[in-house]
């Protein structure tokens, strides 16, 4: 799995933390930054690491923000992403044998650590279910197919 993985000047801390873990994990990712001197525009961040999954160069993309709520509007906006906003370890792992998302927001003003990298290494690692689910994500996609 190759995961890529960004963040504002909100949620450096936590990314660095993410990092950690998919070295630990030897999952195989790139950090898009930010190098975040100076203030920056979440959507500059989440919309190119979501059309980086939506396009198949990477599997997975996760993203930082304050609050994840910016990262997770922005990367729902591209074709083909489901990105969860996700603050909690069973929405972890729900988010991805439910939903099959294939981006996960979290927002370092609202939790620590410690959090986050439970919940990423849940999602990380929790398969889809498929069946029934599968059903209702492809009524997602049908509806992107027609309309987007
Ligand atoms: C930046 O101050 C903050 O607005 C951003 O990190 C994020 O929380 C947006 O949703």
């Amino acid at each position: 799995m190759k995961v890529a993985l960004a963040s504002d000047h909100g949620g450096i801390h936590i990314r660095k933390e993410i990092a950690n873990l998919m070295d630990e994990l030897k999952i195989d990712y790139v950090d898009f930054g930010c190098e975040c001197e100076t203030s920056v525009d979440y959507p500059d961040y989440a919309l190119p690491v979501a059309e980086k999954v939506a396009s198949g160069e990477f599997d997975r993309g996760i993203l930082i923000c304050g609050t994840g709520i910016g990262m997770s509007i922005a990367a729902n906006k591209v074709k083909g992403i489901r990105c969860a906003l996700v603050h909690d370890t069973f929405s972890a792992k729900a988010t991805r044998a439910h939903n099959d998302t294939n981006v996960l927001a979290m927002g370092e003003r609202v939790i620590g650590p410690g959090l986050a990298r439970d919940i990423a290494e849940i999602w990380l690692t929790e398969k889809f279910e498929g069946g029934r689910h599968a059903g209702r994500v492809g009524k997602i996609t049908e509806y992107e197919e027609k309309n987007l």
